[in-house]
């Protein structure tokens, strides 16, 4: 019960990382806040939360929309009592239309940011003042490896999203550290979810895994367990900090 009398909001909670978060926080005894715009996904989450013996709130809405974000904490505070973790995990890889800034459209190039790095704003200029008055609590911000390193495939409006949450991360941790609030980045590399899947295949699984030193991709529970971590008075002393989840993949 490592999460016992904590709330948490985890954005992209329907599929992925963060519906493997949301069952482990339940878990771990949190609350849980299942925020996606994906109504179906997301309500199948708040379903296996309760039947993982947890609480789920079920709010459906775009991280990208302000309102829709201020409305799943409100809601979150009504619920629960308090909010302790904002977790901003809800992000698009779209390789099809974000690609090099040679070749990608300014309305495409405003979406990938609209979600990737409005998104954390958003949750974080409106879960903030929650936490505060909840006396503290723990931010995570989700990264990547490709905002760590140039992709040879490029995904430039992605990248630099992903590589503002590192300058997001040290910005809020210095800010609130006294406010008793923490904020870490974690990075992922590649991880076997719904949003990798289109650009996967057996061949191409068995291609990626051999490029990484521990020879597999990672699970959404990989980075679930690391989330688990910062969300937990375990990592009490820890902010500011990045945390590179990826099979050693960045350390060749
Ligand atoms: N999978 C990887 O290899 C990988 C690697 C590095 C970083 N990441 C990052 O990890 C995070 C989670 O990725 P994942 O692989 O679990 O993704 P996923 O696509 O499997 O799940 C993402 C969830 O976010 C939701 N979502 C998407 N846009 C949204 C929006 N505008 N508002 C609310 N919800 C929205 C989706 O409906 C979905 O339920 C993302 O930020 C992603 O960029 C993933």
């Amino acid at each position: 019960m490592r999460l016992k009398d904590k709330a948490a909001i985890i954005t992209g909670a329907g599929l992925g990382m963060g519906r493997e978060a949301s069952i482990l926080f339940a878990q771990e005894g949190a609350k849980v806040v299942v925020f996606d715009m994906n109504a179906e996904a997301g309500q199948e989450t708040a379903k296996l939360v309760e039947a993982a013996g947890g609480k789920a709130l079920f709010v459906q809405g775009d991280v990208s929309k302000e309102a829709e974000v201020k409305t799943a904490i409100d809601e979150g505070v009504k619920t629960f009592g308090a909010l302790h973790i904002l977790y901003s995990n809800a992000g698009v890889l779209w390789k099809d239309r974000d690609k090099s800034v040679i070749d990608t459209t300014e309305e495409n190039w405003d979406l990938v940011q609209a979600i990737n790095l409005k998104g954390p704003f958003f949750l974080t200029k409106h879960g903030i003042p929650e936490l505060k008055k909840a006396g503290g609590g723990s931010i995570i911000l989700v990264g990547s490896i490709s905002a760590l390193a140039g992709f040879t495939l490029a995904q430039d409006s992605y990248t630099c999203a992903k590589g503002a949450m590192i300058s997001l991360c040290k910005s809020l941790a210095i800010q609130f550290a006294a406010d008793q609030i923490r904020c870490n980045v974690i990075h992922p590399g590649f991880i076997d979810t719904p949003l990798q899947a289109p650009y996967l295949n057996d061949d191409k699984r068995k291609a990626i895994a051999n490029e990484i030193p521990i020879k597999r991709l990672g699970t959404a529970r990989d980075i679930a367990n690391a989330a688990l971590f910062l969300a937990s008075d375990e990592s009490s002393w820890m902010t500011g900090a990045e945390m590179i989840v990826d099979g050693g993949f960045m350390a060749m």
